[in-house]
């Protein structure tokens, strides 16, 4: 089961959050370079959280240029505008709360809006990839970072290697009750990002590439640093994070086509299986190549 996000698994233990390691800097390179960022002058960030994303390709941007960031939580917006206040930041950002179905700024007035993991959390993504589109002046993009977070189940590590054919498939169908329940609920998709090109070619995007991240969460012993020390926080946390959100996780499940009885056996199986993966940490033997499928999917105005 993918932890679920929450504001709090953004704003707590900063230093360590995992959030900061989402990308190979040698990607971010060369998506600064296919973006064309030096002649980016206003950049939107929509759902930008602590705007870990548009920091980076800040970077790349002209002096003087403006980045917009826009969520709903003000504490994280408060947040971001601080860090983006006492950093040296050749450029502007404006954090601001706005909600990202309506964003305060003119038609137009974007050369690049981007998001990142936000779509996954939105009932109608379609609607908000229409807003950003508005945002985006004639021959401007559009850049969605969205994963396929089903298919994550399908990984294998050290915990889950020893696991029987009909066990993987049983992680599968656990994952694919909760991802089904929770869009019914209204929570979004989980695995929006196979909807991506569709997404945009419906809101009139031209040019539509589509990539995939580079980027694994992969954890190999020695756990030496800061990456893999956020990582190993990440995991160690992980019961706790699946206890908080239990309730909601079993709505999900069972909204989505699981059984009571399929519920008792999902739940004892991530009580079991957490048990053996803090094990393994404390040895310091855990060890995962880490998969991750989170398309970048790019379209023009
Ligand atoms: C998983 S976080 C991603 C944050 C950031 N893009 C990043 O990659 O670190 C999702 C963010 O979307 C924001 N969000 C969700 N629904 C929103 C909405 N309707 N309007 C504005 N922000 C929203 C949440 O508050 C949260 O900060």
């Amino acid at each position: 089961m993918n932890q679920p996000f929450t504001p709090e698994t953004q704003l707590s233990n900063i230093p360590t959050n995992v959030r900061h390691f989402l990308w190979n800097d040698d990607y971010i390179e060369l998506l600064a370079h296919k973006l064309d960022l030096q002649k980016v002058r206003t950049l939107v960030d929509i759902g930008s959280g602590l705007g870990y994303l548009s920091g980076v390709f800040a970077v790349y941007m002209r002096p003087g240029s403006t980045v917009y960031g826009f969520d709903l939580d003000e504490a994280v917006i408060k947040q971001a505008q601080a860090f983006a206040d006492e950093n040296p930041y050749s450029v502007n950002f404006k954090f601001q709360v706005a909600d990202v179905h309506q964003l305060p700024l003119t038609d137009g007035q974007a050369d690049l809006a981007i998001c990142q993991h936000v779509l996954v959390h939105i009932k109608d993504a379609a609607a908000v990839v229409a807003e950003m589109c508005r945002t985006v002046r004639p021959g401007g993009k559009v850049v969605a970072f969205e994963p396929n977070s089903l298919a994550q189940s399908l990984v294998l590590d050290s915990v889950s290697s020893t696991y029987t054919i009909q066990q993987r498939l049983d992680q599968v169908r656990y994952q694919a009750y909760y991802e089904r329940g929770k869009r019914h609920l209204g929570g979004g998709d989980d695995s929006v990002g196979d909807r991506l090109p569709q997404l945009f070619l419906d809101a009139g995007l031209t040019n539509i590439e589509v990539r995939l991240s580079d980027k694994s969460a992969a954890l190999v012993p020695p756990y030496d640093t800061d990456e893999k020390r956020a990582r190993v926080h990440e995991l160690r946390t992980w019961g706790e994070a699946y206890r908080a959100n239990r309730d909601y996780i079993r709505s999900c499940f069972l909204k989505g086509g699981g059984s009571e009885t399929e519920w008792a056996e999902f739940d004892e199986w991530e009580r079991t299986e957490n048990a053996r993966m803090l094990e393994q940490l404390d040895r310091e033997a855990f060890v995962s190549a880490g998969g991750l499928m989170t398309y970048i999917v790019i379209g023009t105005r």
